[in-house]
């Protein structure tokens, strides 16, 4: 068997990892307030109708980010009409997913649940049919103490102390046009400078997330991005970067080597914006640097029809509920793996979205059900910790060519079969390594060559895997798609692992030496 080899230096990192990396998105979409998050008819519904089965589920995860609350439908939202007494709240139609919006969950409500789950909230202005001032506004009434018409709001719906949330994005998506309050890049960015002063005189502390282009398939991707920046650079601290990935025959023929391959389409995504920012940064002779926040990514593919996104007016619809298989848990890793690599510049990042909406969790009568897809997002949160280390691997590649997410984006390339990358915590002394195996067919020894010691032992070795790539897990068998452990053999220097094929693993190594 042909051996892959990762030489890793202990000392040779490329970040400090912000966990906020791997962060998560509640939107008012389908079911993911109303009847996942929020559901007071629920027998599993607490004091505050919150689903206690998946809040357990969520805080166990430990997601370190929690975006709200869209997505399209922010672009058409009211928050003043999520606040105050749940009776005065109107019901209203959501027109992003022709759904009835209740009100009965709002930012309050919002806040308190990211408490109870230990998540950082991370709010999303409406500058598609509100406007600067209400968002300013917005930004008064959850993070000035007192003395304030908007502050003193708060404190009449029996909430004393403000909130101080630190991250917002200005806007969602208003390059799209199915965006309401779809606009040019030169209309979204004078927007989005003029939002950027007022919020700032508010709450000079606040970090601000210009909205970038939606996707690389839009023909103004990048121009957008230029375009918006070289009018509210100064004013941003950041850019957000959105894309869906499917196994289409359009993307990918159908081909799963090709779709295994898409977290390098988000890799190339994030250096070209990240390239457009440096740029626009010289253009303009800033001495900022902005970081990115990939605060949508996840495979969407199936539930996407325009009825799919149709709620036919209805309170809480089943929306975009995408079953997800084994193939796209083995992506999703990957996806963690780029995201890894590519923390230098990448600070946020939200996998869109947390429960039943194209997501890993699911809520039905019977509890909540984990997605295949929830395994290796459950592997970053819980294991990615300290330093993203910069190893090299040596691996056989395969040859692929596709159009990939765009035409002139398109890889035509040489992919690595091994996929790899690795954390390590020097306070915990505990490493982890992020494994895909690309190879449908084989098995794929794998060596770790550490420099200059290698770990005291093994903490664990786990792999998603199966003879079934279309295999998804359901609430009569839950089970299908579950980790199983994995062999891996340490010998001082050097530690062997037989990567199954078509998987993802996670190996974890204690240091204690090095106490
Ligand atoms: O996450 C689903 C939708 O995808 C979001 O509402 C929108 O921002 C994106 O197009």
């Amino acid at each position: 068997m042909n051996t892959s080899r990762a030489v890793i230096d202990r000392s040779r990192y490329r970040s400090g990892l912000d966990r906020r990396l791997f962060g998560g998105f509640l939107e008012h979409l389908g079911r993911a307030v109303y009847g996942g998050v929020f559901d007071p008819s629920s027998r599993f519904a607490d004091a505050d109708g919150f689903r206690d089965d998946l809040l357990q589920v969520v805080r166990q995860m430990d997601v370190p980010l929690m975006r709200y609350p869209g997505g399209n439908f922010v672009s058409g939202y009211n928050w003043l009409d999520g606040v105050g007494p749940k009776e005065n709240r109107p019901a209203r139609l959501d027109k992003a997913w022709n759904s009835t919006e209740t009100n009965q969950f709002g930012t309050d409500e919002f806040i308190n649940w990211c408490k109870l789950i230990g998540s950082e909230p991370m709010l999303v202005f409406n500058l598609g049919t509100n406007t600067p001032e209400m968002a300013a506004a917005y930004v008064e009434y959850c993070n000035i103490g007192k003395g304030t018409h908007w502050s003193d709001l708060r404190r009449e719906h029996g909430v004393a102390d403000p909130y101080d949330v630190r991250y917002w994005c200005l806007g969602n998506e208003l390059d799209g046009p199915w965006q309401q309050g779809h606009m040019n890049s030169a209309e979204y960015g004078d927007v989005a400078l003029e939002t950027a002063r007022l919020v700032r005189a508010v709450d000079p502390t606040v970090q601000l997330i210009a909205a970038g282009s939606s996707n690389t398939e839009l023909p103004t991707y990048g121009t957008w991005d230029r375009e918006i920046l070289e009018r509210c650079y100064d004013q941003v601290d950041a850019i957000s970067l959105h894309n869906y990935y499917g196994n289409t025959s359009e993307l990918t023929g159908q081909s799963t080597p090709r779709f295994l391959a898409m977290n390098l389409d988000m890799e190339r995504q994030i250096r070209h914006i990240a390239d457009i920012c440096d740029s626009v940064q010289k253009q303009l002779g800033s001495r900022k640097k902005l970081w990115l926040a990939f605060d949508e990514w996840n495979i969407w593919y199936r539930a996407r029809t325009p009825a799919d996104m149709d709620g036919r007016e209805q309170v809480a619809p089943p929306l975009l509920e995408e079953p997800y298989n084994l193939e796209d848990a083995l992506l999703t890793g990957g996806f963690i793996n780029t995201l890894l690599r590519e923390s230098n510049r990448v600070r946020i990042g939200c996998l869109a979205q947390i429960v039943n909406v194209i997501a890993p969790l699911m809520t039905g009568d019977q509890g909540v059900q984990k997605q295949p897809t929830y395994y290796p997002y459950l592997w970053a949160l819980k294991h990615a910790r300290g330093k993203v280390l910069d190893i090299r691997v040596e691996s056989e590649t395969y040859p692929i060519e596709g159009a990939g997410l765009r035409p002139d984006f398109a890889i035509d390339a040489q992919v690595p079969y091994l996929d790899v990358a690795m954390t390590l915590d020097e306070q915990r002394t505990e490493a982890s390594v992020f494994m895909l195996n690309r190879d449908l067919e084989n098995a794929r020894e794998l060596e770790l060559d550490f420099q200059p010691t290698g770990p005291s032992r093994i903490i664990s070795c786990d792999t998603l895997t199966g003879p079934d790539l279309k295999a998804v897990n359901t609430f009569e068998n839950p089970d299908r798609v579950v980790p199983q452990s994995l062999q891996a053999v340490s010998n001082g220097q050097k530690t062997r692992l037989k990567l199954p094929p078509a998987s993802y693993s996670v190996l974890r190594l204690a240091f204690d030496n090095d106490r």
